[in-house]
């Protein structure tokens, strides 16, 4: 049989942190062993947009737009590759046009070299912006599917989805497995359709939750995949991607074998494995379940980040003993409402809808605004009608939209209020503002006290021991507090001394809940 190397994506300053270590990677980490990752021979990099873009303004303190820089200059010869929300950009909603424009403009103006771009609910409209602007900044578009099963998720369904795409220009097409739910027979069945009836490169992403990927890959590879995800093996298996060290060497005498050099692999796992210890959390930001293998989901299609916001929903309600009643609400809530994958934000919507039928004793009695909004078209076009009883229960007699979402958004970019201007210092901070307005003007002010900070001389390495001596201190205040109920008890005289990259530390634990 002829070689046919499968091509290998690497995700591990990517989704592979996202979905082990909540998003935390700094990119101080990941500069030292760039260099490195380059000389493998990836297809691509994927190390930007998803919840990175959020989680650097909100919690690390770093200029996102910074970071593909610092790795454009390391990275030289492997394409880097970012995940899009379509129209949600890498946010929670969707936003003007010419947020995505100027965004995906200047992305690939910093570096980005393949977008890779979806829609929650597959409506290839809430791409289509987003594809376009890919094409004329003359960047790869790969156009994306969300896997998800329901009866009208079939095969046909998904190659219709594919052409649409392909009409719209795109380089390639992903099919992203983001509950790790897709199994090597299917997987096989649509790979094989997608080659024939669509012609484009197929690219298959999928994360090992349920244990089925490797084997999925495998399959994959037989129906003719172009392009497989994996990630090093210190930040692989669970909620994220295949080690690539292991999937290198399994391919090892088959047509598929991308021909990596097992040593250079392996040097870079070592580096990682300390790196994981760096960011070892005592208050368990990083949850150790979301390292393992969990087949339970094939049962109930809930994914990993879904399943612990419900946790975290009911413990908050003092309802943790209803769980087992909110897990069987969650599959009808998404009939119901059409069968929407279960990816940002959707699986928000399904599950906080699924709590409130079950803790408000009548179902669809709350509606949060969100679910309004989705009932109402605001989100995009569901894969299958809105149950009538239920859009009527939810907005009565009120007609949903059937246009384009975006089409009513106004365009915000040069709407920067005063007060926030003189902390704008780059085309990039607009885009920045006009994502997340709240979180970037507190970004924007920390920036200002951190470059302070910088001149006063604490070196970067100890940054990170600060930040776990905060994050203990804020972990027994939080406990001293629970005991007694004083805010008081916050030490006072830490407070004082401790620099503002300690608070800022703390304050972005606190937020978490932590
Ligand atoms: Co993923």
């Amino acid at each position: 049989m002829a070689a046919k190397p499968v091509k290998i994506t690497d995700t591990t300053f990517r989704d592979a942190h996202q979905s082990l270590m909540a998003t935390r990677m700094r990119t101080e980490s990941m500069i030292p062993i760039a260099e490195k990752i380059d000389q493998v021979g990836f297809f691509s990099l994927e190390v930007w947009g998803g919840a990175t873009f959020d989680v650097c303004i909100r919690y690390l303190t770093e200029d996102p737009w910074e970071r593909i820089r610092q790795l454009k200059l390391h990275i030289k010869r492997t394409p880097l590759q970012m995940l899009l929300r379509g129209q949600n950009v890498v946010g929670y909603r969707n936003y003007s046009d010419d947020v995505v424009i100027k965004f995906v403009e200047k992305a690939a103006e910093n570096g980005i070299d393949i977008f890779r771009i979806f829609d929650a609910l597959n409506d290839v409209r809430n791409m289509e912006v987003a594809i376009k602007t890919v094409n004329r900044v003359g960047a790869h578009a790969q156009g994306t599917i969300c896997y998800t099963i329901s009866p009208v998720h079939t095969i046909e369904h998904y190659v219709e989805i594919a052409k649409k795409l392909a009409e719209l220009n795109c380089d390639s097409v992903c099919v992203k497995d983001m509950a790790g739910m897709l199994a090597p027979q299917p997987a096989h069945e649509l790979v094989v359709a997608l080659k024939r009836e669509v012609g484009l490169p197929v690219h298959l992403h999928c994360h090992s939750t349920s244990g089925m990927a490797m084997m999925t890959y495998l399959r994959a590879c037989e129906a003719g995949v172009d392009m497989i995800d994996t990630a090093f093996s210190p930040l692989a298996w669970g909620t994220s991607q295949p080690p690539v060290e292991s999937i290198a060497a399994a391919l090892k005498g088959t047509p598929y074998d991308p021909g990596f050099d097992m040593v250079r692999l392996n040097e870079i796992a070592e580096y990682l494995r300390e790196l994981r210890e760096k960011y070892y959390d005592p208050l368990r930001l990083i949850n150790p379940k979301s390292e393992r293998v969990d087949p339970s989901i094939i049962i109930h299609q809930i994914p990993g980040g879904m399943f612990s916001n419900l946790l975290e929903q009911l413990r908050e309600q003092n309802a943790l003993d209803r769980l087992k009643e909110v897990l069987e609400e969650v599959p009808k809530v998404r009939k119901e409402l059409g069968y929407p994958p279960l990816v940002t934000p959707t699986s928000q919507l399904v599950g906080i809808q699924a709590v409130f039928n079950v803790l408000s004793g009548k179902r669809y009695s709350i509606v949060p605004k969100e679910v309004k909004d989705y009932v109402k078209g605001l989100y995009g076009k569901p894969p299958a009608p809105i149950n009538e009883e239920v859009k009527k229960k939810i907005i009565g007699d009120e007609k949903p939209i059937t246009c384009r979402p975006a089409d009513f958004l106004e365009h915000v970019l040069d709407k920067i209020p005063d007060d926030v201007k003189p902390y704008i210092e780059s085309e990039e901070d607009k885009i920045t503002y006009a994502l997340f307005p709240k979180a970037a003007l507190d970004f924007f002010k920390k920036r200002k006290t951190k470059r302070k900070e910088a001149k006063t001389g604490i070196p970067p390495e100890r940054i990170m021991e600060l930040e776990e001596v905060a994050a203990v201190s804020v972990a027994v205040a939080t406990y001293l507090r629970s005991l007694h109920g004083a805010k008081a008890l916050i030490p006072v005289r830490a407070k004082e001394t401790i620099s503002p990259w300690v608070l800022a530390g703390r304050q972005s634990l606190a937020e978490r809940g932590a």
